[in-house]
């Protein structure tokens, strides 16, 4: 007898409780090896699947989504970012595409304010100190950090994730500023400063945390340009996406000392960043951890999960984007 239930590739392995639900409700097509698939690979799995629960890390771009079968009517991806998903072709074609916002939120956060400390305090200098056993005596002048509280914080892109690290950054004493398209109402601003443009924050911004969605519009936002309207000595932290840095005016300005530090979550063609990054004395770096806890992780698999569910009861899923 063949199954009735809807058939879904899932492209990478999964928390194990997002599993066992996946596998009571859908005829599930496991990636078993749990190595990123090839676009070739995700098409011909995808022969006689009905929907997709794909990672950030496949690209399914205009190409896949033409040559996908007409069968396969939703893609849910495990991320709240959707950029390596083509939505237009996805709109095209008539399938529903669906991400994972708000079960990311804190984790993601934490992260930020992790990148932001590090950066600041010399975490990793210091933990490098303490492996490589150069820690020398004690001394009034050096190694030195950088002060947190008292300074400006901008924050580019005040959604959800930006405002979760303002709540945590106030407590730090740090002054909030944002930039995002349209401002936000004075209870969810809290006391944040708005800059109608990211040119009018960046002069502001001691601390500047990238925290806005991968667009066209914000790819290489930050370049040598914006860069430059920093205060000298600024710190950047990137718990976004990489594309939104132009990388050699990044590497450029943490050289010079233009910027006196970088924490970064996330890179250019991860895993496999710019090496000029591992030179760097001033950059506190972390592999894309931001949503890596067990809870974050379970969670947002419930939520690509709930969003098939819905789908194929006939319901629009919550976290439609198409
Ligand atoms: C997302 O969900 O987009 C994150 O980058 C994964 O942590």
């Amino acid at each position: 007898m063949t199954s009735q239930k809807p058939v879904i590739l899932v492209t990478r392995k999964l928390p194990e409780d997002v599993e066992r639900r996946l596998g009571e409700l859908f005829d599930v097509r496991p990636n078993i090896d749990d190595v990123q698939m090839t676009t070739g690979e995700i098409l011909s799995a995808a022969r006689d699947c009905d929907g997709l629960l794909v990672t950030p890390t496949d690209r399914i771009g205009a190409d896949l989504i033409a040559a996908l079968p007409d069968r396969v009517r939703i893609i849910a991806t495990f991320s709240v970012g959707y950029d390596h998903i083509d939505l237009d072709a996805a709109r095209a074609r008539g399938i529903t595409v669906t991400h994972t916002p708000e079960v990311l939120t804190e984790a993601t956060a934490d992260i930020a304010m992790l990148l932001l400390l590090g950066a600041a305090r010399g975490a990793h200098w210091g933990m490098r100190m303490i492996r490589e056993a150069t820690w020398g005596a004690w001394a009034p002048t050096h190694p030195l950090g950088h002060d947190v509280g008292g300074r400006r914080l901008g924050i580019f892109g005040m959604g959800r994730i930006g405002r979760a690290v303002a709540k945590r950054a106030r407590t730090f004493g740090l002054e909030i500023h944002y930039h995002k398209r349209r401002r936000l109402s004075p209870g969810e601003e809290e006391g944040a400063v708005y800059h109608g443009t990211l040119e009018d924050m960046l002069p502001v911004s001691d601390f500047l945390l990238i925290a806005c969605a991968s667009t066209p519009e914000t790819r290489r936002r930050i370049n040598r340009d914006t860069l430059s309207l920093l205060p000298r000595g600024a710190i950047l932290v990137n718990i976004a996406r990489g594309d939104i840095v132009d990388d050699d005016a990044l590497i450029e300005a943490l050289r010079s000392g233009r910027l006196a530090a970088a924490g970064l979550d996330v890179f250019n063609n991860e895993p496999d960043m710019d090496p000029r990054y591992r030179e760097l004395e001033n950059l506190f770096a972390l592999p894309h951890l931001g949503s890596a806890t067990p809870d974050t992780r379970r969670a947002m698999g419930m939520r690509a999960v709930d969003n098939l569910e819905a789908f194929f009861a006939g319901d629009r899923p919550r976290d439609a984007l198409t």
